[in-house]
């Protein structure tokens, strides 16, 4: 049954807990409820702009939201296809993300065990080619399907056609809002491959004293590293990664580690080096004997266990997050010259 929302506060639908208000909002949980919505909205309010909502763990709502919003709840887990060596299946855009990793764990399928507990939905997992300890969307992606709201067609892109970059897709830049992402097929493997090339899940899966690899311990060893920094939203607010870790060239690099020693880096393939968002917003503050690490001002702060991480400890507006954020972006530029982008959709 399509119902259509007016004046909705949109505060439970998104992870930094803002208290933005939808002119309109309505969820679907198949393509033919999205086309009933979109020809109603369309009599009701010919003009007004679409925007799609997953879980809302990406976006940052610095005001009222004067659009129609399209809360994406098509679930369902499927394998649509397998071969000797992978299985395809397709998740619906609607099914939370944590819960299809955990699905693929218990199937014993290899691929995503290194992207447990990351909030949101498959259907965004795209969108900016989520990542965490190694692994990348893109590296387990085999193509989607997406509903084009202007031509009305639902069309199939393969990853080359989604151009993923580093938190990157055509979908974050070129077709914003265009397309509404209904279902993802990821090709996983029947005998899994494990990667454990960053450092501190060798050193958690230790900790755990696992003898053995498989795709459960990889996944309960991501879930207890990322259990014991990041804030869970439910009970601080927050969208993960505020900022990218921003590429710099190896002379710059270089310039920059002369002057500070314990800069932190990774060399990316092309010979750019990728530094660590996180430590300079840490060795940067608000005043030049302070941090911004643990910093607060009223509700709106930056994570104390991990800087990158911005956070609501209540009722902060979306514009006082974002005015913590250019304040961190300007001092970042002035202390190391390191312009920071923003990772999390800003509306
Ligand atoms: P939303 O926030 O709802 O939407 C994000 C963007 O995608 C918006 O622009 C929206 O319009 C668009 N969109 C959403 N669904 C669709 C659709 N079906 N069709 C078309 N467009 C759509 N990200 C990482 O990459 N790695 C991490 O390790 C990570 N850790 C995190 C930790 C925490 C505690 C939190 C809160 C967030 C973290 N994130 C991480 C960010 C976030 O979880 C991901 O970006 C996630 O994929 C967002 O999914 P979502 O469904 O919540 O998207
Ligand atoms: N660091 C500090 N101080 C801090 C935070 C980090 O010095 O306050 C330094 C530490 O040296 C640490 C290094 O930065 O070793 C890297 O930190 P961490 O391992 O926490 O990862 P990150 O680079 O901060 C990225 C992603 C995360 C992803 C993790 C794990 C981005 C923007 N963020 O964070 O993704 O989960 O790696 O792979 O690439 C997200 O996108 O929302 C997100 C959480």
């Amino acid at each position: 049954m399509m119902q259509i929302h007016e004046n909705l506060s949109l505060r439970q639908y998104n992870t930094f807990g803002i208290d933005a208000k939808a002119r309109l909002f309505a969820d679907f949980s198949s393509l033919q409820q999205l086309q009933e919505i979109l020809q109603y909205a369309h009599h009701v309010a010919p003009r007004i702009t679409r925007m799609i909502l997953g879980g809302g763990s990406n976006i940052l709502f610095t005001g009222d939201v004067n659009a129609l919003v399209l809360k994406n709840e098509i679930r369902g887990i499927e394998v649509i296809r397998e071969d000797d060596t992978f299985v395809y299946v397709q998740s619906g855009a609607g099914v939370n993300w944590h819960s299809f990793v955990l699905h693929c764990v218990q199937q014993g399928w290899g691929g995503v065990e290194n992207l447990s507990l990351i909030p949101g939905n498959a259907g965004a997992s795209p969108m900016q080619n989520i990542g965490a300890y190694g692994v990348e969307i893109k590296d387990v992606f085999e193509e989607l399907e997406a509903y084009h709201l202007h031509d009305k067609a639902v069309r199939k892109f393969s990853a080359a056609d989604c151009a993923f970059g580093y938190r990157e897709s055509v979908f974050k830049r070129i077709y914003k809002e265009q397309f509404v992402i209904l279902n993802v097929t990821y090709r996983l493997r029947k005998q899994p491959v494990f990667n454990t090339s960053y450092g501190a899940i060798n050193q958690e899966l230790e900790k755990m004293g696992v003898q053995e690899l498989s795709v459960q311990s990889i996944s309960q060893a991501v879930i207890n590293i990322r259990s014991s920094k990041l804030p869970d939203p439910k009970v601080i607010g927050n969208a993960g990664s505020f900022f990218k870790n921003p590429s710099v060239s190896k002379d710059q690099y270089q310039q920059l580690k002369q002057q500070f020693h314990e800069l932190v880096a990774y060399a990316n393939a092309d010979g750019t080096m990728k530094l660590a968002a996180g430590w300079l917003i840490e060795h940067c503050g608000p005043s030049a004997t302070e941090s911004w690490k643990g910093y607060r001002k009223g509700d709106a702060g930056c994570h104390a266990k991990q800087a990158l991480v911005l956070v609501n400890y209540g009722t902060a507006s979306g514009k006082e997050i974002y005015d913590l954020s250019e304040a961190i972006l300007q001092s970042v530029k002035e202390k190391f010259g390191v312009e920071l982008e923003r990772e999390v959709n800003v509306v």
